[in-house]
């Protein structure tokens, strides 16, 4: 197996990080092929926690080489304070991070426009993560962008930088009524002076992707957010701004669908959700706390607290089916350890009729009762099982239910943050 996938099958915050630090062990490259720093993944190792949000997972083992695809949006002061960190922590990032010089970079007036697009929705805000990404994105689907090899030359960049600095005034001013003006000179030498330290690192990553695996190099890609926060296919309006779930990595990398050979999902073990939308299994009650206390759900990126819920299997099915998973990963099996019992949506109700297939609008899907089938819980702490033989009775039966239901395989359960609290039944590679 040479390229393999990992993407999120809910809302995010699955645990992609962890699990891709650890497939990393055997991958030559480990590619980002969208969002930009929305993205919050944690790593930990030997009890030291990293939280990484525009370099991929796999920086923390030397050696391996990280790209960050043309689909990303990328803020590039945070990028070089993520070089920065990296640096600090002891590991070498030079010679192994390869920047997509058609990546689209995020600008302050990206930031600006997050913020107040968000005021302006009120009550129906989406909550984002306010780093500019809808903004940036907005910007290269209207074909105003700047791509990193725009600031290449000097003229080109000057001009675009100009046109789009005139066009945000006029919109923050005009639209939202949020004055704010620009200063080109301010602006244009802050981006260069960045700019400059991150340079060695810029280059054409598609023909770097493509040359690598057909040289038969391991390439594993990381999703960032999740399936059901994808532009196309999520909750929308609901979702971010890219196509988060396998569908965007071809575009996002420039690598052929035909040339992605396993795509994995992942799945806590209940659900959580951060920002605005419909959740269909949220529990506002004490259960609900509970997971939050345990699972310690506050957001990576923006510290917000994370809105906790049951495992919803329909909406994971739905995933499943939309990136045809291999098999999806269970993580955080071990925040269940508490629970009497634990239920388990396994439909979806909408105004009495019980459907076959996931809303494909908001509204609908705000107005969905779960449909829950309840399991015994194992009361027994499962942090540190390696192995699954050494699982509760119940635990097993939790897992293999998902399986049953989803109609794919569970090849690992991740029962803890730390790298080996991971039970691996099969090979990903
Ligand atoms: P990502 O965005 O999908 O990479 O996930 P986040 O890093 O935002 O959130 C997952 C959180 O759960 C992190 O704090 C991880 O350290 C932690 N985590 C990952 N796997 C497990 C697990 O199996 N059990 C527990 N208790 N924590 C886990
Ligand atoms: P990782 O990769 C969870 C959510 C935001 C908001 C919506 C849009 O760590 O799983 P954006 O700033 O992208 O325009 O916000 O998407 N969101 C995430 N939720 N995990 C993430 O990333 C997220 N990235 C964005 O909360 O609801
Ligand atoms: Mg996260």
């Amino acid at each position: 197996m040479a390229t393999l996938a990992i993407v999120g099958t809910q809302w995010g915050d699955e645990g992609k990080g962890k699990i891709v630090d650890i497939l990393s062990e055997k991958a030559d490259y480990i590619v980002r092929f969208q969002g930009g720093n929305n993205a919050g993944h944690t790593v930990v190792v030997n009890g030291t926690k990293y939280v990484l949000h525009l370099l991929p997972s796999g920086i923390l083992h030397d050696g391996k080489k990280c790209v960050l695809g043309n689909g990303m949006v990328i803020d590039l002061e945070s990028l070089w304070n993520e070089v920065e960190f990296i640096r600090r922590v002891g590991k070498n990032p030079e010679g192994r991070i390869f920047v997509s010089e058609r990546a689209h970079v995020i600008f302050p007036y990206h930031k600006e426009l997050d913020a107040a697009s968000e005021k302006l929705k009120g009550d129906g805000s989406i909550g984002t993560t306010l780093k500019g990404i809808g903004p940036a994105y907005r910007d290269k689907a209207g074909r105003v962008g700047i791509r990193i090899a725009d600031l290449k030359d000097e003229e080109t960049f000057k001009e675009k930088l100009r046109w789009n600095l005139r066009e945000k005034e006029l919109t923050l001013k005009h639209v939202y009524n949020y004055p704010v003006s620009f200063n080109f000179d301010e602006v244009y030498s802050h981006t260069m002076k960045v700019y400059e330290k991150v340079a060695d690192y810029v280059c054409d990553t598609v023909s770097l992707l493509n040359r690598a695996i057909d040289n038969g190099e391991r390439v594993l890609f990381e999703g960032a957010q999740a399936t059901l926060l994808d532009i196309d296919v999520g909750t929308y309006p609901f979702v971010t701004s890219s196509n988060s779930s396998a569908l965007g990595i071809p575009a996002g990398t420039g690598v052929s669908p035909k040339k992605i050979e396993k795509i994995y999902g992942i799945a806590k073990a209940y659900t959580t959700r951060v920002g605005g939308g419909p959740f269909p299994t949220e529990l506002k009650d004490s259960v609900g706390e509970l997971l939050r206390a345990r699972g310690h759900e506050y957001g990576s990126t923006t510290g917000r607290p994370r809105r906790c819920g049951w495992l919803d299997l329909f909406a994971v099915k739905f995933s499943v089916m939309v990136n045809n998973l291999d098999g999806v990963v269970i993580t955080k099996l071990d925040v269940l350890d508490a629970f009497d019992e634990i239920k388990v949506c396994v439909g979806y109700e909408l105004d009495g009729e019980v459907i076959d297939r996931f809303p494909s609008t908001a509204k609908e899907l705000s107005r969905v009762k779960p449909i829950y089938e309840t399991l015994p819980g194992w009361k027994t702490e499962t942090t540190h099982v390696k192995r699954w033989e050494d699982l509760p009775k119940e635990a097993q039966n939790f897992i293999r239910f998902v399986e049953d239901y989803l109609g794919v395989p569970v090849p690992m359960v991740s029962t803890g943050p730390q790298r080996d609290e991971t039970i691996t039944c099969c090979e990903l590679w």
